[in-house]
Order: structure tokens, then C-alpha cells, then sequence
């Protein structure tokens, strides 16, 4: 036994039945035979096996420790030779995922909060509050998806008498696909006091027909700013200075004088576009703004005679076509790996 030497656990598991095992073990063998011997012989035999169980065990125990402690010794069971392992694919945002971002944190900066709203609206949120008389060709100007339309007669339809333009749109409970952020305006003013400086990203709907440059759906980016004494230099300011943060100092921008219900005076915003469908540029329009109108201000409970803001909506695809020389704004809600991996 003094001469075994034991270098591994293996080694080590193999002393232990060798020597101590219940069943087969050396000293557990030499026990067995006790009653063989005579009488007289026990007691120094037993007192010698006894002696050679204790060695054995503390051979067993020395090897044990000794064997943990070149174990730990050697740290842990790691083999740094090996190659490592492929990458998962890493992913990104989409491009007009990153957009409504990009925009949104600029404004973020120049101290605007940010909401989010429902995408199916009532009419009154979509509409009516917003300064679109029943009716009015205005609502032309937005194909609508409608979910529910009831209570709503068409002029044709309308039965003669006591059908007034207010009686129509009281009764009206159209339910849509909102046609743009800009509901939240009205959403962000009933619920809070004036000042509001708020930005709302979201996606939007129009039954329109296809084509490189409409889909029928999209984002915007609605802003509103209401306070004492805002004007429509502010909202110049305001905008100039977002188009050269987000597409850089070069930027060249324009306004244009236009109509929308919920604003007065109205304007678009136009970007010049270098790759602007193979034509060797041209003007794109990115958003619309204006003076909130007072009538939207009183649909919100809002004193027109105190309060002024300005309000903008502006096109995240048009904006992401643009910085991205995308000329097809189908290809954004294609899905198409290949065309996504570029970004
Ligand atoms: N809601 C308009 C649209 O979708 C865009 C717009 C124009 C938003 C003028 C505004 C605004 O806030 O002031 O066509």
C-alpha cells in the first residue's frame, strides 16, 4: 500500500475500493477473517488491521486534498486555443423605424415632449375638431380607410328639414384609420393646460392609390407649440433649424403658401433633392405647418384670444427617401432583406 501512488481521481477512486471497499476490500478481507484466528491472536491482529485502515485512509485523504488543490491551482477547464464562436446576426432598425427616432430626439433637444396616440380615430378627433367642416371637399384631400360610418347621411341621402350641417356631424360616429397624426393635436389639448410643446411620431393611413411616391400607409411626425405670444417666426426658426440638424448645414429649404383647415396662414415645407427621380433634382415637399387655427383651439378648450401656436406634420418616409436616395417608397414596406441590409 505504501508504494501505490495516486495521481488522479480515477487513481484515487481505485486506492479506495481496493483498500477500503465494503464488499471487496483488502482490509475489510483481513476483518473477515478474525474469526479464524484463535482467540488469543484476535486482539493484536485486529488492533494491526484497524492500524492499516486508519493509514489507508489517511493516504486516501491526503491524495484527495492534494489532487483539489492542483485542481484549483490550475484554474478553470477552459481551453483558450479554441476558435470562437460565428456571431449571431446582429439586426438593425429599420430605416423609418430610425427616422421617427432621429426626428423625434431633435425636437427632444429643442425642448418638446413626446406622445403617442391611437391609430383608429373617431371623426371628431380626425376631423371635425380639427376644423373639417361635414362634408367640406376639405376631407377629400384624405382618402379614408372607415371602420364604422353610420349616422352619417351623404348629402344626396340627406332627407330635407331639420338636417342641419350640426345635427350631421353630432350625429356623426364614423369610426377611421386616422389620416394623420394630427388629431393628436386636439388629444394633447384636452387633456392638459397650455403651454403644450409636444412631438407625436406615429403611422397613418390613406385609401390612396399606389405609386413610387404614396403608399397606403406611412409616419409623421405631428408637432404642436402653444403658448403666449407664438409666432410664425418661431415656427420658421424652429423648422429651418431641424432640417439642417437632421440633413445637415448644406441644407436647402423653402417654404411654399398652402391650405390646410386647421391651420392659417398655412405653408409646405420643400427640400431640395439631388437624386430627385433621375431628373437631376427636384423639390420635395417634406411637411406641412401653419398657425393652429383658432377654431381648433376653442374645439380643445383653449382661449384663442390668449394663446397662439403652431403646428407642423411632417412625412418620415419622404424624409428617410430623401436622406437615403430611396426613390421608391414601396421598398420600405416590402421587407425585403435585401434591401434592408443596406442600411
Ligand atoms: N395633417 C396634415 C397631413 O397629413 C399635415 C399637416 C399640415 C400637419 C399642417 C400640421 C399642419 O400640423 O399644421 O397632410
Amino acid at each position: 500500500m505504501e508504494a501505490e501512488t495516486i495521481e488522479n481521481e480515477d487513481e484515487l477512486e481505485t486506492f479506495r475500493v481496493e483498500y477500503l471497499g465494503r464488499k471487496r476490500g483488502k482490509v475489510g478481507a483481513l476483518f473477515d477473517r478474525i474469526p479464524e484466528l484463535d482467540p488469543e491472536e484476535r486482539p493484536a491482529f485486529g488492533k494491526a488491521v484497524n492500524a492499516l485502515k486508519e493509514d489507508a485512509q489517511a493516504k486516501l485523504d491526503a491524495a484527495r486534498e492534494r489532487l483539489q488543490q492542483e485542481k484549483r491551482a490550475a484554474g478553470p477547464d477552459l481551453d483558450l486555443t479554441l476558435p470562437g464562436r460565428p456571431p449571431m446576426p446582429a439586426g438593425s432598425l429599420h430605416p423609418l423605424r430610425e427616422t421617427l427616432g432621429e426626428v423625434s430626439g431633435i425636437f427632444e433637444r429643442f425642448g418638446f415632449s413626446v406622445a403617442e396616440g391611437p391609430e383608429i380615430e373617431d371623426d371628431w378627433h380626425n376631423f371635425g375638431a380639427l376644423n373639417f367642416p361635414p362634408d367640406h371637399p376639405a376631407r377629400d384631400m384624405q382618402d379614408t380607410f372607415f371602420l364604422k360610418k353610420h349616422g352619417y347621411k351623404k348629402h344626396e341621402d340627406a332627407p330635407t328639414g331639420d338636417d342641419s350641417p350640426q345635427q350631421r356631424s353630432s350625429e356623426n360616429q364614423d369610426v377611421v384609420l386616422r389620416t394623420h397624426t394630427s388629431p393628436m393635436q386636439i388629444r394633447v389639448m384636452e387633456t392638459d393646460e397650455p403651454p403644450f410643446r409636444v412631438v407625436v411620431p406615429g403611422r397613418v393611413y390613406r385609401n390612396e392609390a399606389l405609386s413610387y411616391k404614396s403608399y397606403c400607409l406611412f409616419y409623421q411626425v405631428e408637432g404642436l407649440y402653444v403658448d403666449e405670444g407664438v409666432s410664425m417666426g418661431h415656427l420658421k426658426q424652429t423648422l429651418s433649424l431641424f432640417a439642417r440638424s437632421f440633413f445637415g448645414e448644406a441644407v436647402e429649404t423653402r417654404f411654399r403658401p398652402s391650405y390646410f383647415p386647421f391651420t392659417e396662414p398655412s405653408a409646405e415645407m420643400d427640400i431640395w433633392w439631388d437624386a430627385g427621380a433621375g431628373m437631376g433634382g427636384q423639390w420635395m415637399e417634406i411637411l406641412g405647418c401653419g398657425m393652429v387655427h383658432p377654431h381648433v383651439l376653442e374645439s380643445a378648450d383653449v382661449d384663442p384670444e390668449r394663446y397662439t401656436g403652431y403646428a407642423f406634420g411632417m412625412g418620415i418616409d419622404r424624409v428617410t427617401m430623401l436622406r437615403h436616395d430611396v426613390t421608391d417608397i414601396r421598398t420600405l414596406y416590402e421587407n425585403d432583406v435585401r434591401f434592408l441590409r443596406q442600411f
